[in-house]
């Protein structure tokens, strides 16, 4: 059992440890139900440090015995860790414990998965493997023995010698104990090799489970793509002799950065066409640049605390964002990525769970990898890198990386290796670390004389301890287009400091339309009150493809609101401008399916509530609904000939070309669906050769009522592939209708391959429920009840997955009363749970506060 009374850390209290670690030696004797771990450590004072007690964190470990200097000691163990009284100067500790893998479910710390023995440490599991300073700025230099009859044993670092049953890795490089890894199996492994820019050759590994190696080529692409990307755009070599990466299937995230071993989720790195998405593809693409970008960002430059956690996570998100853009195009990436951002930050931004990109206080870090640490953390990134300019930028990082390299710094640095690269006073843009919130920019404008005036006024809605916010430096990018639709200046930044500032544009000859916040330069919510018309205008002739995009989306969200709210029509005079983009063959299938795209059933929710209106989560429905059909009937003679152009002839690639018609492809089959029952659906299911083809068939047949017997088949050919039936599952929830979705949930956790404590077929059935707007918030609370019952149980086995999916409450204040009533009082269960832990203890309080 865990502490009654979780304690609260805070950024302002940090001390440095009393000691540093000079030099690591683990030796692991591995057993399921009793690992031994034996740790030398030795430990030198340290004269940065306050005097302090001899701490070391330990939690769930069976002491067998200490020493110090080789002389048994006995220290005072509770359950958070130890104290031990120690000498004045360097000393050598050395103890023993035992763990049990095999009864570890949290997944933290060292755990089996399918018979195999691996690790996971960030941000503080590496207490449970053994007594340490488990903190990111103790560093040190770590060498790993592992013994057992596995075949295959891994560990940080370069293989150091191996024998019968043993096997000893040395890592030079001084890390953090977070990063450190084991992983123990009999894996099979898919080679490749990468000759670094300076000519070093370093070998690669895939490590997977046997008859998974087949799924392997595209990750291991990615790594050397990713690998030239960092050298060619950040001048960032490796670093090691050997790189490996094993998939797990048991994993509470997407991914880890251990050096020189990178744990997987298998979800994240095993894809082959036939069982993976074109989605999945770019993700597993996105994942491996991310894990292998943190070397540098988050490994060599690590974090002094876990308040810096945005210093690796909101640079290394920037990263692969960049590297995706370059692999298969900006303006698709940027668009996708405010969809994310929209669809999981704002909500977290705007509801009881809001906190700044740097946390200033926890109880439990766990809880705090989030869309705003990460995301918006990325957002923070893009507008400093605006701000500045690309070649400053690239100044500024090259600094980072000469100052900083064996460091583990601080938000405090990073923001001072910008001020000393460009002699600018980045003292208010620091607000976007601290300052909690969704900035909202109001617009307003005049013309007279030639000269046009913006102007515009920020402010950013209290959130959870900040009632009051000052300004923050919001780089606002802005063109102007001529009535006729020429640009008439091009894109300029404006640098709103102020609560409110206005901006002139001189010599114009007529009032100009702007396209105002292009590419998303800022993560904020822009209110502009503009006509219809000059929107469509937009939609027509923006030159910036984020801003035509947006014009589209706010026409969308302008309809889908009429419809909710006064019962209006779908626009139809929008949906001919739309139709027209649609037509136009000239630009990207991927462009012209996100434009098909309509804002989520939730993002309504979310406006709704911005504007003083209660989200009714079936009229959103039934809105959204009557809109695809009516789409659908108006565009009956465009459809077939769309399916035609988005046809792909070619064998099955998973490039951005490829993608992109199949994306169009596949929102052209969802509105074709709503014609003919699903017939087109049916033929496409039956011949696909790919997964992606084959789900978005299934998809279309299961929303069209018809999916029963491709549900069926599509078991039969697949059960023997978890990832292909974690989709199986996922699929089901998602598509099903409002009526029957929290059924059908249910269901499925009574199927004897609901194995629940597999954190991915648990998010594939309870992730799939809570993303089902009107299907999650049914008025009787069928949908509440089920993921609270379900939250209780996972949290005896694995309360950080629970936790993480306790935000599938975040927004529950925004609903009527029934609703937010019943939303409360399982909240209230949960929290009235005995024995809950620390984790899901601080996200019930949060979100019922
Ligand atoms: N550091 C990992 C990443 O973002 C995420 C992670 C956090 C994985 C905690 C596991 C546990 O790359
Ligand atoms: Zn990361």
């Amino acid at each position: 059992m865990k502490d009654a009374s979780p304690q609260t850390i805070y950024l302002k209290d940090y001390t440095p440890f009393g000691w540093t670690a000079e030099e690591v030696h683990l030796t692991f004797v591995l057993a399921p139900t009793a690992t031994r771990v034996r740790s030398r450590i030795r430990f030198a004072p340290n004269s940065d440090a306050p005097k302090q007690d001899f701490f070391l964190h330990g939690e769930q470990l069976t002491p067998i015995s200490f020493a110090i200097d080789g002389a048994p000691v006995t220290p005072e163990v509770t359950d958070t860790g130890l104290t031990c009284a120690v000498p004045e100067g360097v000393f050598t500790w050395e103890a023993e414990v035992e763990i049990a893998p095999v009864e570890n479910f949290a997944l933290e710390g060292l755990y089996m998965s399918n018979g195999m023995y691996c690790t996971q440490c960030e941000a503080e599991g590496f207490r449970k493997i053994t007594f340490y300073p488990d903190r990111p700025d103790v560093m040190s230099v770590f060498t790993v023995r592992i013994e057992g009859d596995e075949r295959v044993k891994l560990s940080n670092g370069n293989p150091q010698g191996s024998g019968e049953g043993w096997a000893e890795w040395h890592d030079p490089w001084p890390k953090p104990a977070y990063l450190f890894a084991l992983v123990a199996g009999d894996l099979v492994n898919h080679p490749g090799s990468f000759t670094t820019l300076s000519g070093r050759e370093v070998e690669l590994n895939l490590w997977v489970r046997p008859g998974d190696e087949c799924k392997c080529a595209f990750g291991m692409e990615a790594l050397k793509k990713s690998m030239k990307w960092d050298e060619e755009v950040y001048g960032r070599e490796y670093d090691l002799d050997i790189f490996n990466i094993v998939a797990v299937d048991d994993f509470n995230m997407g991914a880890m950065e251990n050096k020189g071993l990178n744990i997987f989720n298998s979800s994240a790195v095993l894809a082959s066409p036939e069982t993976a998405t074109d989605a999945n593809f770019e993700r597993i693409e996105a994942i491996i640049a991310h894990e292998y970008f943190h070397n540098w960002t988050g490994n060599r430059i690590t974090c002094r605390d876990w308040f810096q956690l945005c210093l690796k996570e909101g640079l290394t998100v920037f990263r692969d964002a960049q590297f995706t853009s370059d692999m298969r195009g900006e303006e698709v990436k940027r668009i996708s990525d405010v969809i994310d951002l929209r669809g999981r930050q704002f909500p977290e931004d705007q509801g009881p769970l809001s906190h700044p990109v740097r946390p200033e206080s926890f109880q439990e870090i766990n809880n705090f990898y989030t869309a705003t640490v990460y995301e918006k953390g990325a957002e923070v990134i893009g507008m400093l890198k605006t701000l500045v300019g690309d070649e400053a930028y690239a100044k500024a990082l090259d600094l980072y990386f000469e100052r900083h390299d064996g460091d583990a710094a601080t938000i405090e640095d990073w923001l001072k290796v910008f001020e000393d690269a460009t002699g600018r006073d980045l003292t208010q843009f620091k607000r976007w670390y601290s300052q909690a919130g969704t900035p909202h920019v109001a617009v307003s404008e005049a013309f007279s004389d030639g000269t046009y005036t913006l102007t515009l006024r920020q402010h950013t809605p209290p959130t959870p301890g900040q009632p009051e916010k000052a300004p923050q430096v919001i780089p606002v990018a802005v063109g102007l287009l001529s009535p006729n639709g020429d640009e008439v200046a091009p894109t300029t930044v404006l640098e709103l400091t102020e609560a409110e500032q206005s901006f002139t544009f001189d010599g114009l000859s007529a009032k100009p339309v702007p396209s105002i916040l292009r590419g998303f330069s800022a993560p904020v919510v822009l209110e502009r009150e503009s006509s219809k018309e000059e929107r469509a205008f937009l939609l027509a002739h923006d030159t910036d493809s984020f801003n035509r995009w947006e014009a589209n989306r706010d026409l969308a969200r302008e309809c889908l609101v009429a419809m909710i709210t006064e019962g209006a029509a779908p626009d139809t005079a929008w949906l001919d401008g739309l139709e027209a983009v649609i037509r136009d063959s000239a630009l990207d299938p991927a462009y012209r399916a996100l434009m098909l795209g309509t804002p989520t059933q939730s993002e309504l929710a979310q406006v709704l509530h911005q504007r003083g209106v209660t989200p009714d989560p079936d009229a959103i429905w039934t809105a959204t609904e009557v809109l695809k059909k009516t789409r659908a009937e108006r565009w009956s003679k465009l459809l077939p000939q769309l399916a035609e152009e988005a046809k792909v002839t070619e064998p099955y690639q998973p490039d951005a070309e490829q993608s992109g018609k199949r994306a169009l492809g596949g929102a052209v089959l969802a509105l074709t669906s709503r014609l003919d029952g699903g017939d087109a659906a049916r033929t496409q299911f039956e011949s696909a050769d790919n997964m992606t083809l084959q789900l978005s068939a299934l998809a279309c047949l299961v929303q069209a009522g018809a999916g029963e017997d491709a549900l069926a088949k599509f078991r039969a050919q697949w059960n023997g592939d978890r990832l292909v039936m974690d989709k199986w599952f996922a699929l089901q929830v998602a598509a099903s209708g409002p009526s029957e979705t929290a059924d059908r949930a249910k269901a499925l956790t009574e199927d004897p391959d609901f194995d629940w404590k597999n954190p991915n077929r648990f998010r594939a059935v309870m992730g799939g429920l809570a993303m089902n707007h009107a299907g999650f918030h049914r008025i009787d609370g069928a949908g509440y009840r089920l993921l609270a019952d379900w939250l209780i149980r996972l949290d005896e086995k694995n309360p950080q997955t629970t936790a993480r999916m306790c935000s599938a409450f975040q927004t529950w204040k925004r609903y009527d009363e029934t609703r937010r009533g019943m939303m409360q009082a399982e909240l209230e269960k949960i929290a009235a749970k005995p024995g809950l832990s620390r984790d899901v203890t601080e996200m019930v309080t949060r979100l019922l506060s």
